[in-house]
C-alpha cells in the first residue's frame, strides 16, 4: 500500500483518477454490514442494482427459488421485495446458495460510482479487520469511500474509515505518506471512544433506524471483526474474494 485517503462522500470520486486504485466502499447503517453477512452466511453472489424496478427485472432472469429481491429505501423495506436490507435479516443459513438482487439508499450508489476503481471491496466493522489487512497488502493506493446518508458525511461510515486507517497507520507512517484533510476521519474514530454503538446513536441514520424500531440492527452492525471475509466486485456481482481463486 503506497498510501490511503478518506473520502467523505462518493460524489467526490467524480474528480479522481482511481483507475489504480483498490476502493473501500463502507456503509456500515447497513449495505456493507448485509452484504458481508449475507455472503458469510453463504449467498452464491449479490447483484447491486440501483434503481428498484431494474432490480425487479433482473429478478426475473433468474428461477424464482435461487434469487431473492432485497432492499431498501429510507430504511424500508420495498413492496413486493423478499427482504428488506436489516443484516439480522441474512444472518441465517436459507440465504446459503441465494443470488441476491440488492437495492439500497447509499450503499449500492457508492459502489456503482466507484465502478472505475482497479478493484472495489465492502468494508464494515463486521470485518473490519480482514479489510485493514486487504489494504496493507493492495500494492497501490487505497481509497476508503464513505457511502455517507443521502448526500451528507456519515458519522458512523466515518468513523469506520478511520478506525482501517488507524490500522494502516504505521505503514503509512513508514512511507512518509502525507495524508490529505480526510484524515479528520481518523481524529472523529478516535475520538468516537469505543463505544460504537453509544456512536451509532449519535448519527442521522442510526435515530432513524431507532425510530423505526431497528436498534437491534444499530447493535449488529457494531461488531468487530466477527467475520473473516472480503466481498469483492467481481463484474456486476458481489462474491467472497476467495472465491475469486477457481
Ligand atoms: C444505505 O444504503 O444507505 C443503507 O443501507 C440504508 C439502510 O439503512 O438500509
Amino acid at each position: 500500500m503506497t498510501g490511503l485517503d478518506i473520502v467523505l462522500l462518493p460524489e467526490e470520486l467524480k474528480n479522481k483518477d482511481i483507475s489504480d486504485c483498490l476502493v473501500v466502499v463502507i456503509d456500515v447503517l447497513r449495505a456493507s454490514s448485509t452484504i458481508t453477512t449475507a455472503l458469510h452466511y453463504g449467498a452464491e453472489k449479490i447483484i447491486p442494482v440501483y434503481m428498484p424496478e431494474q432490480a425487479r427485472a433482473r429478478a426475473n432472469e433468474y428461477p424464482a427459488e435461487s434469487v431473492l429481491l432485497c432492499g431498501e429505501r429510507n430504511g424500508a423495506k420495498l413492496a413486493g421485495f423478499n427482504l428488506g436490507n436489516s443484516p439480522l435479516e441474512y444472518n441465517n443459513y436459507k440465504i446459503k446458495g441465494k443470488i441476491i438482487l440488492l437495492t439500497t439508499t447509499n450503499g449500492v450508489k457508492a459502489i456503482e460510482m466507484a465502478k472505475s476503481a482497479k478493484e472495489i471491496i465492502v468494508g464494515s466493522f463486521l470485518n473490519n479487520k480482514a479489510v485493514s489487512e486487504h489494504c496493507l497488502s493492495y500494492a497501490g493506493k487505497v481509497l476508503l469511500v464513505c457511502a455517507g446518508d443521502r448526500g451528507n458525511v456519515s458519522l458512523e461510515d466515518t468513523v469506520c474509515a478511520g478506525m482501517i486507517r488507524s490500522s494502516c497507520a504505521y505503514q503509512l507512517y513508514k512511507n512518509d505518506y502525507h495524508f490529505d484533510d480526510s484524515t479528520v476521519a481518523s481524529i472523529i474514530y478516535r475520538d468516537s471512544g469505543s463505544d460504537l454503538i453509544a456512536m451509532m446513536k449519535k448519527s442521522v441514520w442510526g435515530n432513524h433506524l431507532i425510530e423505526m424500531g431497528l436498534k437491534d440492527d444499530i447493535a449488529f452492525c457494531a461488531q468487530k471483526n466477527i467475520y473473516n471475509i472480503i466481498p469483492i466486485i467481481k463484474g456486476d456481482s458481489i462474491i467472497v474474494k476467495d472465491k475469486l481463486v477457481n
